[in-house]
């Protein structure tokens, strides 16, 4: 993507995000603000608000299709979410979660799977998650030509490994792991690292290990940005939230409440009113009125 400036009727213009304006950002010490999106409408909010980024995440496993972790979510739907994001976005640097078991086994799996995406949606970026072997298909995915966006922590692909949804780091050992994972995706040219749900102290013994812009989610306030899931800051999705989330809108109560009110008007026939339908010419409506006068009434199918 080209960096330029972009004008709207909504505002003035706004800077398409880069890699090299995040990474100025972070030198810069200004907040880089993300927010993940699953379809378009979801796209066309995170854009007029203007994040820096957007992240279709594999949390819509949870969130858009229902499943109750991120494991089932495929390449297939993957896909066709990131594309429908794509066409909602214009400003915000767009990556797309590469789902468990799309890159794992294989650098040629991973290669192919982060070309698909970008060749099919017009993502900037693919994320993966965890250190360890996704630390060689992140280098595979960058040699490729592609950008990739490292997570480490709490890994939901991987949840069951980790001894579940828990926040990480939490002994001196693990933290140093941790930061041994941060520090080699970086080393395999991660252009950015998403920390989950690690206590705010061991990331702040981290960061300065770091140069590439870092997003943290439950990870304290001294990363260089922050993402949240789009349904629990606005409050749609009915399911657990974690410690992290804040919610920004209660959107879940409108939206009932919005859809009861419509089911009521529809039980007392006080919606649709004249305004909602559509008119016809006068001299036509008495023309079809005497076509049909003329003619014999239809019979019940079977009388
Ligand atoms: O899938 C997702 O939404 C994520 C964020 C929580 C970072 O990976």
């Amino acid at each position: 993507m080209s960096a330029g400036p972009l004008s709207s009727a909504a505002g003035p213009a706004r800077a398409r995000t880069t890699f090299a304006s995040l990474a100025a950002m972070k030198a810069q010490g200004e907040p880089i603000a993300m927010v993940t999106a699953y379809d378009y409408p979801s796209a066309q909010v995170a854009e007029a608000a203007g994040v820096d980024m957007v992240l279709v995440g594999d949390s819509a496993a949870m969130t858009v299709l229902g499943h109750e972790s991120t494991v089932p979510v495929t390449v297939d739907e993957m896909l066709m979410l990131a594309a429908a994001v794509r066409r909602g976005l214009s400003t915000p640097l767009m990556v797309a979660d590469l789902p468990f078991g799309s890159y794992e086994g294989s650098d040629e799996q991973a290669v192919a799977t982060a070309q698909r995406f970008l060749k099919t949606t017009g993502c900037d970026a693919v994320k993966i998650e965890r250190g360890g072997s996704s630390v060689d298909r992140a280098r595979a995915i960058i040699a490729a030509g592609i950008p990739v966006m490292g997570h480490v922590g709490l890994t939901p692909q991987t949840a069951a490994t980790i001894g579940g949804y828990r926040a990480q780091g939490r002994t001196a050992e693990e933290a140093v792991a941790l930061c041994e994972s941060a520090t080699a995706l970086q080393d395999a040219g991660c252009f950015a690292i998403v920390f989950e749900a690690i206590p705010s102290a061991v990331t702040a013994a981290i960061m300065p290990r770091l140069t590439v812009p870092v997003i943290g989610i439950g990870a304290g306030p001294s990363t260089d940005g922050q993402v949240l899931v789009f349904h629990d800051l606005l409050g749609i999705y009915d399911g657990h939230a974690a410690r992290f989330v804040k919610r920004y809108a209660n959107l879940r109560a409108e939206m009932v409440s919005a859809v009861a009110a419509y089911a009521d008007e529809v039980r007392s026939r006080e919606y649709p009113q004249p305004e909602h339908g559509y008119g016809m010419p006068v001299e036509e409506a008495a023309r079809l009125r005497a076509i049909l006068d003329a003619s014999t009434p239809p019979r019940a199918k079977w009388a």
